[in-house]
């Protein structure tokens, strides 16, 4: 029987039992949001690494004319990388036609947890439309795994909540959901209950501008970050990533 899972963390889920299954991996601040902007921005692919070494020789195999190396360690750019993990940073100009090698702490790793899956969708609140209409294509005949990233082992409020914006948009019966997907969705429905679309990304602004990854983001003068986080819909594409090859692409041609 399909059914939607909602995992709050990685290691809520062994990485063996989403073997088979469609996984959508979200880390809304930032990893999963900035994979979005360079893919719509006209990159080539990402790939995604655990280590800053991992990248450095990813970055290396690729040539420097055919990469960008991107990436965080504490939030902050890390030293001689070419980008740091700020969606606004992955423009056109700097990344199109090109592949984006990327290390973040947590986003990557949630990535990788997943690589057991059969599809492994990347989403955030700037591809909400997009995410949740390829989902409801598949979502009669298989399982689906929704994994939050969240920060360092800490469950955050703006991965369930976007976990929550999936499992109302996709309004399946509650005997298909687990707990963690019902949580997520009622957060989501309090959350967007009665609210235009301005006031919503409003709203999303304040409660992201207040969880952890937020604070953190504000404290190193990064809340330029969140507002853009928070544009839902700002990007048409779903990106996918396949673990054989280590590369997410923009899923263009799965439209
Ligand atoms: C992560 O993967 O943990 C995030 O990218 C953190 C960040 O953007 O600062």
């Amino acid at each position: 029987m399909p059914s939607i899972h909602v995992y709050f963390l990685p290691e809520l889920v062994r990485a063996e039992a989403v073997a088979g299954s469609c996984c959508v991996v979200i880390d809304v601040l930032r990893a999963t949001t900035t994979i979005i902007e360079a893919l719509a921005a006209g990159a080539a692919s990402v790939a995604p690494c655990l280590t800053i070494e991992d990248a450095r020789t990813r970055h290396a195999e690729f040539g420097p004319d055919a990469a960008v190396l991107g990436g965080e360690r504490g939030g902050r750019p890390i030293a001689g990388f070419d980008l740091g993990n700020s969606p606004a940073e992955y423009t056109n100009t700097r990344v199109s036609g090109r592949a984006v090698v990327l290390t973040t702490t947590n986003g990557t790793k949630a990535l990788v947890h997943c690589r057991a899956a059969r599809e492994i969708l990347v989403a955030a609140f700037i591809n909400l439309s997009a995410v949740t209409e390829n989902l409801c294509k598949v979502a009669s005949t298989q399982t689906i795994n929704i994994i939050c990233a969240g920060t360092d082992g800490i469950i955050t409020r703006e991965d369930v909540l976007m976990a929550g914006a999936i499992v109302a948009g996709l309004n399946l019966p509650e005997d298909l959901l687990n707990d963690q997907a019902l949580l997520a969705r009622d957060a989501w429905l309090e959350v967007a209950a009665d609210r235009s679309a301005v006031d919503l990304a409003a709203r999303l602004t304040e409660v992201m501008r207040e969880s952890r990854g937020g604070r953190n983001l504000i404290e190193i003068g990064m809340a330029a970050d969140i507002e853009l986080a928070a544009r839902i819909d700002r990007q048409a594409i779903t990106p996918a990533y396949d673990a054989k090859r280590g590369l997410i692409t923009s899923g263009e041609e799965r439209a």
